[in-house]
């Protein structure tokens, strides 16, 4: 499995904020995470990479910014443009972002408005706070308490990554604790975080600012989000037996594991160890048969990304799958919430969509298959489907394969070494 790319951004802008050497192994060679690569390098780091794939950053250190020449182009990257306008909106320097088609429609106001509050100025904004947007920073942010408003790591990670040019202490209050790789990498690099759990389900993350990061070794663990994929073929698939080494199993990212466990699939973790800061594990995934469960709201965050594919398993499943509080699936790389519907009823699935809950009805034995999916230049949408249709009765097709480069760029013959038939 490739390195995760949560990890993957967040190595390359903290080497870009630290002084001296980070040196990143396993780094997600993605599309995505390629364009982080290329903002690093216009703001100032130095990256490379060596034959033997390793990534090496000298960073710009924190003040040490330069002003890009041109806007920074972040392709479909959700992630790597919003942690960087916390990076590049907190230093004295006027830097435009901008992305494709989908980037474009995305909304950017949950990451201006706390910067604002910081001291960033907005100096121009496409209609509704989108990009092409250019920011223009203080010379030190202002130290903020402040609560994010959706269950939201980006979110989290932009105001952290802007606290560290402030003076001061900056926390941040979440009501639902999101994946925490940031808090735990800036640790690695140096810097004073500490984390505290705010009522049941929350966090208060305090930071404090103008720390001495420093460059180091970050080893990229595989990503549980593609492992998805994996996981969910060899569950539908009759007689699969899998084994996916060294997947990251944070906590926080292990929500679709959970559910389907409860489902009743079997899965084992073996070898768990720790690499740099974070659990890993190797997952042994043998074909199940599955049944619906109900998904509470409470675990979104840490299955945010796996929707669409825990949706296919549903479809395989016995009984009905409900799986509440998606309001955040509809503005992702698509609003995944319609497409995961639409693609499964386009292949004989019943599914209802009530408020923001999903319900998928599965029969316990493979639906129809045979239809047409919109992917709507969504990477996880294409590769959630050509899943669903290694098990389906009749193949499955996606409109586009093309995003799948964004986040999995080995997919396709990583599948076909499974003994998927995916072709034109
Ligand atoms: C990510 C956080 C999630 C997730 C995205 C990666 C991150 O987004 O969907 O793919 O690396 O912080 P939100 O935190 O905005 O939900």
């Amino acid at each position: 499995m490739p390195g995760d790319k949560s990890i993957s951004h967040r190595a390359l802008i903290l080497g870009l904020i630290a002084t001296g050497e980070t040196r990143i192994s396993n780094l997600l060679e993605g599309e995505d995470v390629l364009r982080t690569a290329d903002a690093a390098r216009a703001l100032g780091a130095a990256v490379s990479r060596d034959d033997d794939g390793t990534w090496r950053v000298t960073g710009a250190g924190i003040g040490g910014l330069r002003q890009p020449d041109a806007a920074l182009d972040f392709g479909n990257a959700g992630t790597g443009s919003r942690l960087m306008m916390g990076v590049a909106g907190s230093h004295p320097i006027e830097t435009t972002f901008d992305g494709d088609a989908s980037l474009r429609t995305r909304p950017m106001r949950r990451i201006l408005d706390p910067l604002v509050r910081m001291g960033t100025s907005v100096v121009a904004e496409a209609p509704g706070g989108r990009v092409p947007l250019t920011l223009r920073g203080p010379r030190e942010t202002i130290p903020v308490t402040y609560e994010t408003p959706a269950a939201s790591a980006q979110i989290k990670s932009a105001v952290l990554l802007a606290g560290l040019n402030s003076p001061g202490t900056t926390t941040v209050i979440e009501r639902q604790a999101t994946r925490d790789h940031t808090e735990r990498m800036l640790r690695h690099f140096g810097a004073a975080v500490t984390v505290a759990a705010d009522g049941e389900t929350g966090r208060r993350i305090s930071l404090r600012g103008q720390p001495e990061l420093r460059g180091c070794e970050v080893a990229v663990p595989a990503d549980p989000s593609s492992a998805a994929f994996a996981i969910v073929a060899a569950l539908i698939v009759p007689g699969s037996e899998v084994v996916i080494e060294r997947v990251m199993t944070n906590p926080l990212r292990t929500g679709l594991i959970i559910t389907l466990l409860e489902m009743g699939a079997s899965i084992e973790f073996a070898n768990r160890r720790d690499v740099g800061g974070e659990e890993i594990a190797d997952l042994h995934v043998a074909a199940s048969r599955l049944r619906g469960v109900d998904v509470p709201a409470g675990r979104a965050p840490a299955m945010i990304d796996e929707y669409p594919v825990l949706a296919v398993a549903a479809a395989f499943a016995e009984g009905r799958t409900t799986m509440r509080g998606l309001e955040e699936l509809r503005v992702k790389e698509s609003d995944r919430l319609a497409a995961v519907a639409a693609g499964l009823e386009a292949n004989g699935v019943v599914t209802e969509i009530g408020g923001d809950d999903l319900v998928v009805h599965g029969e316990g034995r493979p639906p129809r298959g045979g239809g047409l999916v919109t992917t709507h230049m969504d990477h996880r949408i294409a590769m959630a489907f050509l899943v669903m249709g290694l098990a389906t009765r009749e193949p499955v097709t996606v409109d586009d394969g093309a995003m799948i480069a964004t986040s999995f760029p080995g997919f396709v013959p990583l599948m076909r070494g499974l003994g998927a038939a995916i072709g034109p």
